[in-house]
């Protein structure tokens, strides 16, 4: 009950949020900026053409690509391992096997420390020391140890060194390290690196070693970091200047911040490479230490990104052209969404060199007195020289106590056009990758990799500032999240750690483009089309006779759009029996059209007899006028392309002879299909794919408050009054549900290997909440495991649709919005239609049923209705004993 009524209450919340958009219509406009992944490759689809890595262990969480070598160095959980670049696959038997020992373990778990995840030796820090050694760093079961490691050999050189003030103890909280300048090796690192310890950023090596100030001013707060970059500076500096290492993280905030549900903020930080401390003040801290808070806001949802997941530095020719994307999310854990956000380091500088922030009356302000000479937190310049301040020792003391109590600063780092280059509803992106390509107009774009919490990888191309997503491959079949990813520009591969195993994925992969429009619609910088086939790009040295259009998606294919390869199919059913014409499009970004003999289908719905989904057309009581010629058609960017054509026969007589069906025919249908509901009265058009239905938008409180001040007290009236409603609608009909009595189910099952005969199929089923379906009616699932290959199709009996029978629940909305498309608590996830659409079922079974009541305007689509069910039953116990209100 308390679930159910959270839940009733979280839908509640939504129809406030919803209401206050519609009333904010007029005056922010929401633009729909998520954007949708071209086409869905699901792993056992691609599987087979990437290399793979599995080792004795698992948590592949540290990769160091090098290029020159040839070489992949992995670390896992209790063992390192070389793989050859080419092909991760082909094992080179180059393993060293680095386990906590039996006592270090015992003592871990004294600690009361997990046995299964955290006292083992997890591979935190793997970079190259010089030209033949690399340095590594283990947890080693709380207490962390680092090594040397013989890189050509591939075995220990050395003894184990302390690693506790290099390595944190914990495997899962957030570290960066940087070794940098071979032989005369520098080591920075930050992190939380002893348990209940403040973070720290550190220079390691060599002496003095240095930390973060905690006294009087805290520089760092619960800090959690994802990323750090040298960028050196003092390459062709006029002014003399020095090296500098960002770090990148999430920390709490200290300052007020104008998001008050929010507590966390993200932030850039810097230190000088050759900062020393200072001689008094400062001593062993650096003395260079400045943050800046990092915006990354969608500003037609006065959405504030504010937690940082990942960086990637791309570095230009000089300081001022090199960028860095950052990964952001939020901080809220039953909220899924990302947004990818690109800054410019010259912005990050310009931030650096202006104004501080300081504390009065213990309240973070904009400094506006005096600031001491020479300016706190800057780098040993020339001008420092030739004062006679040679290094940070040298600096007054006025400086270093300015330095220690002003470590923030006033201005933010606003990303480039001051918005995220995406924004991705109901996903999580953990890690980014970029990638330059050259594509055949010769600009260079940017490809985007980003790793997702789920083990999926989507590759998403930057044009004009706006991002199009060419695919989502699911990497990983079991879901995990993506915990390191490396691109080589010459193995053309991603390589992709998880908690299961490392897998090399090909940056591209033309030949599943099939058609020209295929590949052109794809706008991959990567292939193009040679007239035949779609390739890769790179590997014609003679490119005229290719065809891409990476701008547009839309241009160079010559061939007519109608006379494409086709599938051509027969059908012949019984007057009177459904019929499913599959029509699976590729894109989700195409939408199906479907003519017959030549004309437009028009008004799908019951009434008409017709019923379209993304994945098909379903013909509803074929009658004898319903046979004919079907083209279904995807249209995308504006282009109608010819995909299926179907010939229809509708039989009446029951015996009529049985007409082999035509060798292309498969007896099976090889995927279940989608339906979106069309009620008759007012969808007469083919509803767009199913799997992102637009218009759902969130926006936090605080920005309704600060438009609509005076509506606040109106709406939250509003909303308690609903919730009450709803809770009680909830209540009333949960009871009801219980005590309701269904009529007989029929059951169709179409598609299986003998067609004309319908079974009656006993479903095994699972007692449904009314909170899945808002209490209308209760529906009955068949476990996927007893219909491994079927598909169930849940149609709603015609009275229901019936306009005059269907109150609405409770909200009194002319047009309720659909439900938004993020990730609410459990799910509710905007991925599942795609992976419902593939279910890959050869049948699919039709459930009919009366209801009275009729269906929730909640729901736009089967497929959001399908995504409740299967929601639910993640979470419902299979119920041993159905009686008939649990169907
Ligand atoms: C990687 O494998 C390729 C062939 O598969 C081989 O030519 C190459 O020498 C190997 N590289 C290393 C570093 O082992
Ligand atoms: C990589 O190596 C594995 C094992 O030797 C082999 O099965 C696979 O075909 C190779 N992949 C490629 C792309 O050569
Ligand atoms: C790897 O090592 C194992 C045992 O150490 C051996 O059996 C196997 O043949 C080796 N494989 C290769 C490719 O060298
Ligand atoms: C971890 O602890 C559990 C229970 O405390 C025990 O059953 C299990 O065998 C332990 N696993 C290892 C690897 O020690
Ligand atoms: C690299 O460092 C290791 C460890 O300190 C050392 O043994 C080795 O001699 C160094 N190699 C070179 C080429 O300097
Ligand atoms: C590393 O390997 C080489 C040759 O395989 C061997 O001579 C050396 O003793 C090994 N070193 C260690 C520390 O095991
Ligand atoms: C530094 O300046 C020289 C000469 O102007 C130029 O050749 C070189 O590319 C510059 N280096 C960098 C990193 O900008
Ligand atoms: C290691 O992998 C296991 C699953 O194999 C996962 O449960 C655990 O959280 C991972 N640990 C870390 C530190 O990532
Ligand atoms: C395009 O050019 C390549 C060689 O660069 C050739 O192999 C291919 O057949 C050509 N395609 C057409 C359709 O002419």
């Amino acid at each position: 009950n308390m679930q159910r009524n959270e839940r009733w209450f979280k839908v509640s919340i939504l129809y406030c949020v919803m209401l206050s958009q519609l009333w904010a219509f007029p005056f922010s406009p929401s633009l729909d900026l998520d954007v949708t992944p071209r086409t869905t490759i699901f792993h056992k689809d691609f599987w087979s053409c990437n290399n793979g890595f599995t080792g004795s262990s698992q948590n592949y969480s540290t990769l160091l690509l090098e290029e020159e070598t040839g070489r992949l160095y992995v670390g896992g959980r209790g063992a390192l391992y070389a793989l050859n670049t080419s092909n991760i696959s082909t094992s080179a038997n180059l393993t060293i096997d680095w386990n906590a020992s039996p006592e270090q373990k015992k003592q871990c778990l004294n600690k009361g420390r997990n046995n299964q995840t955290e006292c083992h030796n997890h591979i935190r820090f793997l970079q190259r020391f010089n030209e033949t050694h690399l340095y590594v760093c283990g947890t080693n079961a709380f207490r962390p140890l680092c090594v040397y490691i013989d890189a050509e050999r591939f075995n220990f050189s050395s003894g184990f060194e302390e690693g506790r003030d290099r390595c944190p103890y914990d495997p899962a909280k957030g570290f960066t390290g940087l070794l940098i300048g071979h032989s005369d090796g520098e080591m920075f690192t930050a992190s939380q690196y002893e348990f209940r310890s403040s973070p720290d950023i550190r220079r390691n090596f060599p002496f003095p070693t240095l930390r973060t100030e905690e006294a009087p001013t805290r520089w760092l707060l619960e800090a959690d970091f994802v990323g750090s970059v040298l960028l050196k500076e003092s390459i062709n500096s006029s002014i003399g200047d020095d090296d500098k290492i960002y770090f990148f993280f999430t920390e709490r905030s200290q300052e007020q911040v104008a998001y008050p549900s929010q507590t966390k903020v993200s932030r850039v930080a810097r230190v000088c490479k050759n900062d020393w401390g200072g001689q008094r003040t400062l001593q062993r801290k650096w003395t260079t230490f400045l943050k800046a808070r990092m915006v990354c806001s969608v500003p037609e949802y006065e959405l504030h990104l504010n937690v940082l997941r990942d960086v990637f530095v791309l570095q230009g020719r000089d300081v001022q052209s090199s960028i860095f994307y950052g990964v952001f999310g939020l901080e809220w854990k039953n909220i899924k969404a990302s947004a990818i956000c690109q800054y410019a380091f010259s912005d990050v500088r310009r931030v650096f060199e202006g104004p501080y922030m300081e504390v009065q009356d213990s309240k973070w302000r904009e400094y506006t007195g005096k600031v001491p000479e020479p300016r706190p937190g800057s780098c040993i310049t020339d001008v420092h020289r030739s004062q006679g301040i040679n290094s940070s020792r040298d600096l007054p003391d006025s400086v270093l106590t300015f330095a220690r109590r002003h470590p923030l600063m006033a201005k933010q780092v606003h990303p480039v056009d001051l918005r995220p280059l995406m924004f991705k509803r109901s996903v999580n992106y953990v890690k980014i990758a970029v990638h330059k390509e050259p594509a055949l107009d010769e600009n260079l774009y940017t490809v985007l990799f980003l790793g997702t919490d789920e083990g999926w990888l989507h590759k998403a191309v930057e044009v004009d500032g706006e991002t199009h997503i060419i695919e989502e491959l699911q990497i990983f079949a079991k879901p995990q999240p993506i915990e390191s990813m490396v691109t080589s520009a010459v193995q053309r591969s991603i390589y992709i750690g998880s908690h299961s195993g490392v897998i090399q994925v090909p940056m591209s992969a033309c030949q599943r483009y099939t058609s020209c429009y295929d590949c052109v619609f794809a706008r991959d910088p990567f292939c193009g089309w040679d007239g035949r086939v779609c390739v890769e790009i790179s590997s014609r040295p003679q490119r005229s006779n290719l065809t891409q259009d990476i701008s547009r998606g839309t241009r160079g294919c010559k061939e007519n759009p109608g006379n494409g390869p086709v599938i051509h199919r027969r059908r012949a059913v019984m007057s009177g029996d459904d019929v499913l014409l599959q029509c699976e499009l590729r894109s989700n970004l195409a939408t199906p059209r479907w003519t017959l003999n030549g004309k437009e289908l028009q008004g799908y719905g019951l009434s008409t007899g017709y019923r379209v989904g993304t994945d098909g057309l379903l013909i509803i009581g074929a009658r004898t006028q319903q046979g004919g010629s079907y083209r279904c058609f995807a249209v995308e960017n504006g282009v109608s392309v010819l995909v299926y054509l179907y010939t229809v026969k509708v039989h009446t007589d029951p015996y009529f002879p049985v007409e082999p069906t035509d060798s292309t025919e498969p007896t099976t249908i090889s995927s279940p299909v989608v339906f979106s509901t069309a009620s008759p009265t007012e969808q007469p058009l083919p509803s767009p794919p199913a799997p992102l239905p637009p218009g759902a938008n969130f926006q936090t409180y605080r920005h309704m408050e600060a438009i609509y001040i005076s509506l606040v007290a109106v709406l939250g009236g509003l909303c308690l009054v609903l919730t009450v409603v709803l809770l009680y609608v909830s209540f009333c009909t949960r009871r009801e549900s219980r005590s309701r009595k269904f009529s007989h189910q029929n059951l169709h099952v179409l598609g299986s290997s003998d067609r004309k005969r319908s079974s009656h199929l006993e479903l095994k089923t699972i007692s449904s909440h009314c909170n899945g379906r808002q209490g209308r009616r209760s529906i009955s699932v068949p476990t996927f495991g007893d219909f491994n290959d079927s598909f169930l199709q849940i149609i709603p009996g015609d009275d229901q649709m019936s306009p005059a029978k269907t109150p609405p629940p409770a909200p009194p909305l002319p047009n309720p919005p659909p439900l938004p498309n993020m990730d609410y608590a459990n799910g509710l996830s905007a991925t599942l239609p795609s992976v419902l659409r593939k279910m890959n079922g050869n049948s699919y079974v039709l459930l009919r049923q009366a209801d009275p009541e009729g269906m929730s305007p909640l729901y736009h689509s089967f497929t959001e209705e399908l995504n409740r069910i299967l929601e639910q039953r993640k979470h419902t116990q299979l119920d041993m004993h159905p009686d008939e209100s649990s169907i």
